[in-house]
């Protein structure tokens, strides 16, 4: 097949670079590795933020500067400015399309806040705004003839003579390696937090793919080593409750009732006063019972029945423990502002980007703006490049390459269990890649990785099924993950200073003289 501009990854950033793109005339594909819906833009969910016309106490520049302070010196102020700058827009398109926010008594949008501001800056559908804004974007998508390829799990770029000339895919419903043909190619597949198996809010599709893809074909990433703990995900699974509970003003207490936090600080920050607490001794829970049950059913509907299924805890009446998990990954593939990367005409957006906005640690409600806002630029940067370029051959040795290495997978003899093996990196990346890092427990942690990349060439298929091989993918998945995983871990190791979410208990302090450190 052949496509002006190919999407992969259909989160907000995706669905928004592909309607961008598609807008200006272009034949567009938006490939998704399995459902549409899953991604983890419909995980986050309390809201976006944007200073709008009617938001109190609050102004653009105050967004730039909460942004930039909670990127602890690492946010790029041109692409946090541009960000900020476009937020009305992004929020009245989105009504336009048919989302709907919600609003207060005189009906114009409602804001909550979020942490790591004074000002009520987040809009928001109850506790349900990014899957809502996904699921409208979609309807969208398809109404203006954007064709969505489910079940489709990009390998590679392909280039000719260096030049951009498509993907090479497996094709879930047969196991075929496919290729297709494009001008231009915006990445937009997601994060990589889900690697932390066992601790992370992502599912465990969140595995670094794209990453992984990026960096075989000599894409610099930057800044892997900050990853986002999210404060508050249930103590027994790492599934997310919202900061919209705390916006909404639940507090974080300890077993005897007490609070012994600030909840609405910066993401790191509380995430190290919880693993403190805990390691001192205590039990750490949500508590909303002073909340009363009309405001918990009318703005938290989603964190009662995910502490209820998941937990077997009715927030009405009792404490629900948690605990900080692996939530969003701030790192990624390096752009320019224009989204831009390393290969021409290969643009990217969304989690997966280095877009400059986050730097050491993002804010809430910040990455569904900087989703939406840089993939648009994406949309249209890609249907400029499309228009100026050409098709390519693509190099049939790839495919015939990649056909070879999912045939290994497919029809070689497993020796190990997939599952505990991605348990266990999870497990090993929590504690000796988590909220605290020491030299040693990296050192330990990238030995394991090494490990673990040795033992995966024996990992194969036990089913050999090739119509929708779940165990097929997961091997494809935990591979790219082991990839990424070094890659922060070396990060990590490599920054020897304590800065946003990045704490080096060996480097307490932040390097003076960072600015040869931003990209
Ligand atoms: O807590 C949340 O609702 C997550 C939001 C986000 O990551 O921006």
């Amino acid at each position: 097949m052949l496509y002006d501009v190919i999407v992969v990854g259909s989160g907000i950033s995706g669905l928004y670079a592909a309607l961008y793109a598609r807008r200006a005339g272009l034949h567009v594909a938006l490939i998704c590795k399995s459902s549409s819906l899953r991604c983890n833009s419909a995980v986050a969910s309390g809201g976006i933020n944007a200073v709008l016309q009617t938001t109190q106490h609050d102004s653009i520049r105050d967004h730039i500067a909460d942004t930039l302070k909670g990127a602890d010196k690492l946010g790029r102020l041109s692409s946090v400015s541009a960000m900020a700058t476009g937020g009305e827009e992004i929020i009245k398109e989105l009504i336009d399309m048919g989302v709907v926010f919600d609003t207060q008594e005189n009906g114009t949008v409602a804001q909550r806040p979020f942490g790591g501001t004074k000002a009520k800056r987040t809009c928001y559908i109850a506790d349900k705004t990014g899957s809502s804004i996904t699921q409208t974007l979609l309807v969208q998508c398809r109404k203006e003839g954007i064709e969505i390829l489910q079940n489709h799990v990009m390998l590679s770029i392909a280039t000719f003579n260096d030049k951009l000339s498509g993907i090479t895919l497996l094709r879930r419903r047969d196991s075929n390696v496919i290729a297709f043909a494009c001008k231009s190619l915006i990445l937009a597949g997601g994060g990589f937090a889900g690697i932390y198996r066992g601790h992370s809010t992502n599912s465990q599709e969140a595995s670094g793919d794209i990453l992984a893809i990026a960096l075989r074909s000599k894409m610099r990433l930057v800044n892997m080593e900050f990853v986002q703990f999210h404060p508050t995900t249930l103590a027994n699974s790492g599934a997310l409750i919202s900061e919209a509970a705390r916006g909404e003003g639940a507090y974080i207490v300890d077993e005897s009732g007490a609070r012994f936090t600030d909840e609405l600080q910066t993401r790191d920050k509380l995430s190290r006063d919880i693993v403190k607490h805990q390691l001192s001794g205590h039990s750490v829970y949500l508590d909303f019972r002073h909340l009363g049950e009309e405001l918990i059913d009318k703005k938290l509907p989603s964190a009662r029945k995910h502490a209820l299924n998941g937990a077997g805890i009715d927030i009405l009446t009792e404490l629900l423990p948690i605990t900080p998990s692996a939530h969003y990954t701030m790192g990624g593939i390096w752009s320019r502002n224009d989204t831009s990367t390393d290969i021409d005409n290969v643009f990217v957006c969304g989690e997966c980007a280095y877009s400059g906005v986050h730097g050491a640690n993002r804010l809430g409600g910040n990455s569904l703006l900087e989703a939406a806002y840089f993939g648009r630029v994406a949309g249209l940067e890609a249907a400029r490049a499309a228009k100026r370029g050409e098709f390519h051959p693509i190099d049939y040795a790839l495919v015939n390459k990649e056909s070879r290495y999912i045939e290994t997978i497919l029809e070689g003899e497993n020796r190990f269990n997939i599952n505990t093996m991605r348990r266990n990196l999870g497990n090993n990346l929590y504690n000796n890649a988590g909220v605290f890092r020491t030299h040693d427990s990296l050192a330990s942690s990238l030995e394991y990785i090494h490990y673990l990349m040795k033992m995966s060439s024996g990992l194969c298929c036990i089913n050999k099924e090739r119509s929708d091989n779940v165990e097929l993918l997961s091997i494809i998945e935990f591979r790219n993950s082991l990839t990424v995983a070094e890659a922060m871990v070396m990060s990590a190791l490599g920054r020897e200073e304590s800065r946003g979410s990045h704490y080096r208990n060996d480097f307490p302090d932040k390097m003076i003289n960072i600015m040869k450190s931003i990209p």
